[in-house]
């Protein structure tokens, strides 16, 4: 526990759910945390949590799709504990759901801005402090498993989770030299709230579209697997086993190994056809670039 005593996290959505989980998870690890989250009741709950079991805790209502929103954070979290060492970008929502053609614009924004645009302002505002200060930091990313192959019907949801795992790959090279850890936490089903994310829709996402059969079907068969899903202490627990061991990918549904193995086995085959084609037998040998290097 040495290496959290007396740092700083900072989790979105913390809330509840798994937020909430891995506060108390790292609050018991000796660490301050910070609480960031768009819901006030909740969030007033939450911060009472902690400080009864003692850990030092600041709550800010804020809406992590607001730039402006992340930058009084910072400032708030660094007034009340000075460095902050670890930022979980953890707040998301089910978002628009349903297929193509009944997937609306607004339902697209909302679960773009919050799911994807929340975790590039977050790494925006908190990677800079974290590299000024050179102190051991982590940069955990939450995703999903909708995130490591695509899920029917569930367009804006599994772009952005997509876009959330590439981006914790991109940064886990970048910032590599600069004493920071980044994750990706990718669950399968959780006994949370996700299910009723619509609670925490902003007005300026309004629709005026009816919700069509197939979103009350995806959405029956939701909310009975995250009802059936597996406790948030068991993945606060992981995900700190996972910090202390500098794990990338954090998984915490051994049995979904299947839907990687699937992908990696069908892109595998994909590349072997491409090596076998007469079109590229010219390109063979192309130079690999990494940018890493
Ligand atoms: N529960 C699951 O089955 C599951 C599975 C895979 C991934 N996840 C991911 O886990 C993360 C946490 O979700 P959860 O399951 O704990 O759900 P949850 O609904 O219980 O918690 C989400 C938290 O995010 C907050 N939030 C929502 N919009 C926000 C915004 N704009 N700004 C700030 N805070 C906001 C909510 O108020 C809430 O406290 C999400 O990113 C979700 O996509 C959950």
């Amino acid at each position: 526990m040495q290496e959290f005593d007396g740092k700083t996290a900072v989790i979105s959505g913390g809330a509840e759910g798994i937020g909430l989980n891995l506060a108390r998870t790292l609050g018991a690890a000796g660490m301050n945390i910070v609480l960031a989250d768009i819901e006030a009741a909740p969030l007033a709950a939450a911060e009472k949590v902690l400080q009864e079991a003692g850990i030092p805790v600041l709550a800010v209502e804020m809406d992590v799709a607001l730039f402006e929103d992340w930058q009084r954070t910072a400032q708030a979290a660094t007034e009340r504990f000075g460095a902050v060492h670890a930022l979980v970008n953890n707040a998301g929502v089910s978002g628009g759901i349903g297929a193509i053609e009944t997937l609306d614009d607004p339902g697209w924004r909302w679960t773009i801005d919050v799911n994807l645009m929340g975790v590039v302002y977050g790494a925006n505002v908190f990677v800079p402090l974290m590299k000024r200060h050179g102190e051991q930091s982590w940069l955990i990313n939450v995703a999903s498993m909708a995130g490591m192959a695509g899920a029917p019907l569930g367009g804006a949801y599994t772009a952005t989770k997509a876009a959330v795992v590439a981006l914790a790959e991109a940064w886990f090279e970048e910032l590599k030299g600069e004493n920071i850890q980044v994750s990706v936490l990718a669950p399968a089903f959780v006994k949370t709230r996700i299910h009723q994310s619509y609670r925490n829709r902003q007005p300026r996402y309004a629709t005026d579209v009816a919700p069509t059969p197939d979103v009350f079907k995806i959405a029956k068969v939701t909310t009975e697997a995250v009802n059936n899903g597996i406790d948030v202490e068991i993945v606060g627990k992981r995900v700190v086993e996972a910090m202390k061991a500098g794990e990338l990918y954090i998984f915490t549904h051994p049995s979904y190994r299947v839907v990687t193995d699937h992908r990696s086995a069908v892109i595998a085959d994909a590349f072997d056809k491409a090596t076998a084609s007469p079109e590229l037998q010219g390109v063979l040998n192309e130079k690999l670039i990494s940018f890493a290097d």
